[in-house]
């Protein structure tokens, strides 16, 4: 669905960036994992078409993308971010305000935003306005406002890193729970390798800028992958002994 070919990113003289070859299939759902700093959100913009590289193409669905087609590719996408960035409106016209701009009518709408909350488990608060949500409800209402949009990619940067450890399981289940019944491509973003099991058994690593691994969850926890970021993800498993999958 979307292929980076020979990505460069360049910022104040240094790379931030650098993906030779990427692909994200159509259905995939990949978890992207690195420290902070390594890139992760840098690629998301890329994917996204948030960020133009400094070289390199990026193609989505085969079509490469140029100035001209990339807002409109662009509107095929939907982004969720560490905070949930609403509006000063109801819940309701949140959800709703997105599909506005692409021109969606009033009955569809209404009918998204109905099902969305409610698949989130939001229905009772679509009177309500964002100021005084807590930070578990604002990212649901985040998320039903990108699933609304029925976009061809969700992107998810580190949603859930500003909640509390209760809150971010229980969101990571309902997440996990939508993403089994829609089918959707999705890239989520954690720098918590615990988040990923709820949601994808499919990763890559990210390090310096790079993809130092993709691949599935199982042989990265088999620890046979030798770049010292994959090890370094691995240490607390070791720690307590754990062997994953060794039969
Ligand atoms: N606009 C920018 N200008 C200069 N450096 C940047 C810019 N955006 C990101 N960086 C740098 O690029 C690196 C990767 O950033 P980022 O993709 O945000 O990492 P992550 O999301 O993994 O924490 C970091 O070293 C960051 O400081
Ligand atoms: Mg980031």
């Amino acid at each position: 669905m979307i292929r980076l070919k020979d990505i460069v990113l360049v910022r104040d003289k240094k790379t931030i960036l650098q993906v030779k070859d990427f692909h994200l299939a159509e259905g995939e759902r990949l978890a992207v994992i690195g420290p902070n700093g390594s890139g992760k959100s840098t690629l998301v913009k890329v994917l996204a078409l948030l960020e133009p590289p400094t070289s390199g193409e990026v193609f989505f669905r085969g079509e490469k993308v140029t100035t001209k087609n990339s807002l409109a590719i662009r509107r095929r996408m939907a982004v969720v971010f560490q905070e949930p960035l609403l509006l000063n409106i109801t819940v309701f016209n949140n959800v709703s305000q997105g599909m506005r701009f692409r021109g969606i009518d009033a009955v569809e709408r209404q009918r998204r935003v109905d099902y969305w909350l409610d698949r989130f488990g939001i229905a009772t608060l679509r009177n309500r306005k964002p100021l005084n949500l807590s930070g578990g409800e604002a990212q649901r209402v985040s998320l039903a406002r990108a699933f609304a949009l029925e976009p061809e990619v969700v992107f998810m940067d580190e949603p859930f890193s500003a909640l509390d450890f209760s809150t971010r399981l229980e969101l990571l289940e309902s997440l996990g729970a939508r993403l089994a019944e829609t089918g959707a491509t999705i890239v989520f973003v954690t720098h918590d390798i615990n988040e990923i099991p709820y949601l994808t058994d499919n990763v890559a690593v990210i390090d310096g800028g790079m993809i130092a691994f993709k691949g599935g969850l199982d042989s990265l926890l088999a620890g046979e992958i030798e770049a010292p970021s994959v090890q370094r993800l691995l240490r607390p498993f070791k720690k307590v002994g754990y062997t994953c999958f060794s039969t």
